[in-house]
């Protein structure tokens, strides 16, 4: 039985006032069998490190172990302020970042190697789609950045389905749409690492999920949560779709 994990991401939002007082109100949504992450500004992460209840999480961790990257944080460091892990491979970051999979690869390992868990993110375009790609991108993007690792260390990681063309568009993917790619996904899983991780792994939603979608989009069998944007930045619709 796979619990399932709301998690927001915050992005590039909230100054720190606002994000105390949303992390507090956050903290106040009564507990029911879903578990709770935060994915927070990296300046933030300190401020709410000891936090398990959220859960947080970085926006994202730098390939390299350590050393002269003016800018970057590492995992050890996420690891010294006890954070869970980090998403990986957003979309944002693919596009805005250049991130290719040999970096996104590598911050997965980083994290592994640290024992923090990586929320790694995968997602068709919308062109993608439309030329019948969807199912192939998916495959490439489990591949090369997770083909590597163990049935082992899959159980570090969370994958984040998230179309491109429903991040932040207020489109989101149909409920049979979302469950196809998801069976697809687990199905991918279960050829590269066995029937046990593909059955264990947790498979999030993202791209525009909201109070009004949430409800339906969480009964699919192999959706085992969401990752919300623009939803996760007010308590009110955070909270419904937690209770969804
Ligand atoms: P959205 O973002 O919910 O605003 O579409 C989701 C995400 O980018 O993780």
């Amino acid at each position: 039985m796979r619990t399932k994990l709301i998690a927001g991401n915050w992005k590039m939002n909230l100054n720190f006032i606002e994000a105390k007082e949303l992390f507090r109100d956050v903290q106040a949504i009564e507990n029911n069998d879903k578990a709770i992450a935060l994915c927070v500004p990296a300046c933030y992460l300190s401020a709410f490190s000891n936090a398990v209840d959220p859960f947080i999480f970085a926006q994202d961790v730098s390939a390299h172990v350590k050393g002269a990257y003016t800018g970057e944080v590492s995992a050890s460091m996420l690891a010294s302020l006890h954070i869970m892990g980090s998403l990986v491979g957003h979309s944002e970051r693919r596009q805005y970042h250049a991130e290719s999979a040999s970096v996104l690869k590598e911050k997965v390992d980083r994290l592994l190697e640290n024992n923090l868990i990586a929320l790694y993110c995968i997602g068709e375009t919308i062109e993608e789609r439309n030329e019948q790609k969807h199912e192939a991108v998916i495959q490439k993007q489990i591949i090369e950045v997770l083909g590597h690792l163990t049935s082992e260390q899959m159980k570090n990681v969370i994958i984040a389905y998230e179309p491109v063309w429903a991040i932040g568009t207020g489109v989101t993917a149909t409920t049979s749409q979302a469950q196809e790619m998801h069976a697809f996904i687990r199905n991918e899983i279960e050829r590269s690492f066995g029937q046990t991780c593909a059955s264990q792994i947790k498979i999030l939603y993202g791209g525009s999920m909201n109070a009004s979608n949430a409800k339906e989009l969480l009964a699919c069998p192999d959706v085992d949560g969401g990752l919300i944007g623009g939803a996760s930045l007010k308590v009110d619709d955070f909270k419904f779709i937690y209770e969804s």
